[in-house]
C-alpha cells in the first residue's frame, strides 16, 4: 500500500514507522495496517470476563516488565519454585498474549473469533489499544486494566533503538539527522499507537474517573519503589498479598524475578526470538531513566517542552 492510500476500513496508509513498517491512522491512532484487521476483530467480538486482567500501554513502556510482574503476581502459588518458573523458559510476551496483535491475528478455523486455547483462570492479556477504542465489552464488564505510561523521551529513545533492529539482522541506524526527523514526527504524535498524549491522558482520566477499573503506573515509579508498586498492583488485580506473605520473602522474589538484570539473563530472552520478528534481547535493551539526555539535543527537547507543555496543560502531569 502507498502512503495517503484510503483503505476500506476508513484508515489512511501514511507513513513509515521508523525505517522499519508502514502505519496507518484508524480511530485517531496509528497503527500497523497488518493489524487492522485482527483490531477491528478484537474491537467487535472480544467478550470480557469479569476476571479478566488487561494490561494496557504504548510499546516501549516497560510491557514485559508489568507482563511478567503480573504474571507472576497472579500465578505465584502455583509455580513455587522460581528456579522453575515459566518465564524461565518462555518470553513474557507468550505468557500474556496481545489481543489485537496475536489472539486476534491468529484465527485460522474461518470464525470471527479465536479458538482461544484453554487460557487458565483469570485470563491475562495485553492490549496497545488506546482506552476509546476498547471493545464495549472491556469497558463494561468489571475487567480490571492496569496501565503502565512512561517518560515519553526514554519512551521515544526506546523505539528509536528497538525498531531500527526490529526485523531480525536490521543493523541499527542511529544517525542524528534521523533521530532528529523521528522525533519531530514523534512530537506531532506521529507514534505507533500514539499520539503519546491521548494514549496516556486516555488511561489517566479514566484511572480517576474509575478507580476499581484502570490502575495507572508509572515506570519511574516502580524502578524508585518496587516494592510499594508491586503491593498495589496485587492489590488491584485481585491478588493482595496476605500478611504472612508481606513478613516473608514473596515480594522481593517476584521483584528480583522480573527485574531486568534477571530477564535479560535468561536463556530463553538471550536467544530466543518472537515469532520470527526480533530477537528477544531486544527487549532488555539497558533499562532505568534518562537515557533521552544521551540522544536528544538541546534543541530537540526544547520543541518537545514547547509541544508537550500544551498538550499536557491542566493535566497534572510534568516531565
Ligand atoms: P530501554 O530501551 O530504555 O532499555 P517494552 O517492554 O514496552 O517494549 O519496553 C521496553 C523497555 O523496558 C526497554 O527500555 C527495556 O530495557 C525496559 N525493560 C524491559 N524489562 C525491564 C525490567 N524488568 N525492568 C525495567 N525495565 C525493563
Amino acid at each position: 500500500m502507498k502512503p495517503s492510500e484510503t483503505t476500506n476500513n476508513n484508515s489512511k496508509v501514511e507513513e513509515v514507522w521508523m525505517g522499519a513498517f508502514p502505519i496507518c491512522l484508524y480511530q485517531g491512532f496509528w497503527c500497523p495496517p497488518n493489524l487492522l484487521q485482527p483490531t477491528i476483530l478484537f474491537q467487535t467480538q472480544f467478550k470480557a470476563y469479569d476476571n479478566d486482567i488487561i494490561l494496557a500501554s504504548l510499546p516501549k513502556t516497560g510491557t514485559t516488565w508489568l507482563k511478567s510482574l503480573i504474571f507472576a503476581i497472579v500465578n505465584r502459588n502455583k509455580f513455587l519454585d522460581f528456579t522453575q518458573h515459566p518465564l524461565q523458559t518462555q518470553n513474557a510476551h507468550e505468557l500474556v498474549l496481545q489481543l489485537e496483535a496475536k489472539v486476534y491475528n491468529n484465527i485460522t478455523n474461518g470464525s470471527t473469533q479465536p479458538d482461544f486455547p484453554k487460557l487458565p483462570s483469570p485470563r491475562l492479556f495485553a492490549t496497545h489499544i488506546p482506552y476509546f477504542s476498547l471493545p464495549k465489552s472491556l469497558k463494561t464488564s468489571k475487567t480490571r486494566i492496569v496501565y503502565v505510561c512512561r517518560n515519553p523521551l526514554d519512551t521515544f529513545v526506546s523505539s528509536w533503538h528497538f525498531y531500527h533492529q526490529f526485523k531480525l539482522n536490521m543493523k541499527p541506524e542511529l544517525d542524528h539527522s534521523m533521530i532528529e526527523q523521528h522525533f519531530g514526527k514523534f512530537c506531532e504524535g506521529k507514534f505507533l499507537y500514539g499520539p503519546y498524549e491521548d494514549h496516556v491522558l486516555g488511561y489517566s482520566k479514566e484511572s480517576i474517573q474509575n478507580p476499581d477499573k484502570v490502575l495507572f503506573m508509572e515506570y519511574e515509579g516502580l524502578i524508585e519503589d518496587p516494592k510499594a508498586h508491586v503491593k498495589k498492583l496485587a492489590e488491584f488485580v485481585g491478588y493482595p498479598f496476605s500478611m504472612e506473605e508481606e513478613k516473608g520473602n514473596i515480594i522481593d522474589e517476584i521483584i528480583k524475578l522480573c527485574s531486568f538484570d534477571s530477564l535479560k539473563e535468561m536463556e530463553v530472552n538471550k536467544s530466543g526470538n518472537f515469532y520470527g520478528y526480533f530477537e528477544n534481547k531486544a527487549l532488555f535493551r539497558k533499562g532505568g531513566t534518562g537515557d533521552w539526555t544521551n540522544y536528544l539535543t538541546l534543541s530537540m527537547v526544547k520543541k518537545f517542552d514547547e509541544i508537550f507543555q500544551l498538550k499536557f496543560k491542566g493535566s497534572g502531569f510534568s516531565f
